[in-house]
């Protein structure tokens, strides 16, 4: 059995994240940046993991699908400003799986990531952004600890998915 881990993490969250998965798995594993991935052939399952952006995947994680083994089994994760559970990480999630169509996700995990104070002062200033600026803002401190330990469970329910 061989699992790698894969991300795109701009500020250091998705990459918390996907630490933290690594970390979880007993089994011969490796741990990649996705800018950095030549190879994915091999694995019996990919992790694969991108912080939201515009509600959505950002492009240079978007990259991640074209280099995938058809019929490839992979586990996505994400982090994200907004609430989790809320409408807006379920759509990038949605985005996600259609990049993934070749493929067969097995489950999906998503946490909040504390968001650059840069962004959250840009999106202040505009009105029609001030609602998401707020609820951007209480993701301070996060992944945290709560979060990491819900990562390491999600990666050994989807390794219990492989039998
Ligand atoms: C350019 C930009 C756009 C973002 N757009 C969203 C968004 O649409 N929805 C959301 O929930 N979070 C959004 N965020 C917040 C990030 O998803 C969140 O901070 C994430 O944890 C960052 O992960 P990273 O540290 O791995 O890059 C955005 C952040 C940036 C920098």
């Amino acid at each position: 059995m061989k699992a790698l881990v894969t991300y795109f993490s701009q500020t250091g969250n998705t990459e918390k994240v996907a630490r933290a998965i690594h970390e979880a798995l007993h089994v011969r594993k490796d741990i990649v940046p996705i800018q950095d991935l030549q190879d994915a052939g091999g694995y019996d399952i990919i992790f694969c993991g991108f912080p939201v952006h515009a509600h959505s995947v950002p492009g240079k994680a978007q990259a991640v699908f074209k280099l995938l083994p058809e019929g490839q089994r992979i586990a996505l994760f994400s982090t994200h400003g907004s609430l989790r559970g809320g409408q807006l990480p379920k759509q990038a999630f949605e985005h996600a799986v259609g990049l993934a169509s070749k493929h067969k996700i097995l489950g999906t995990f998503g946490c909040r990531g504390k968001v650059d104070h840069r962004v959250i002062e840009a999106l202040m200033k505009q009105p029609e952004h001030k609602a998401w600026a707020e609820e951007a803002m209480s993701a301070e401190g996060h992944p945290n600890e709560a979060d990491l330990a819900d990562a390491k469970d999600f990666a050994r329910s989807m390794m219990s998915k492989l039998g």
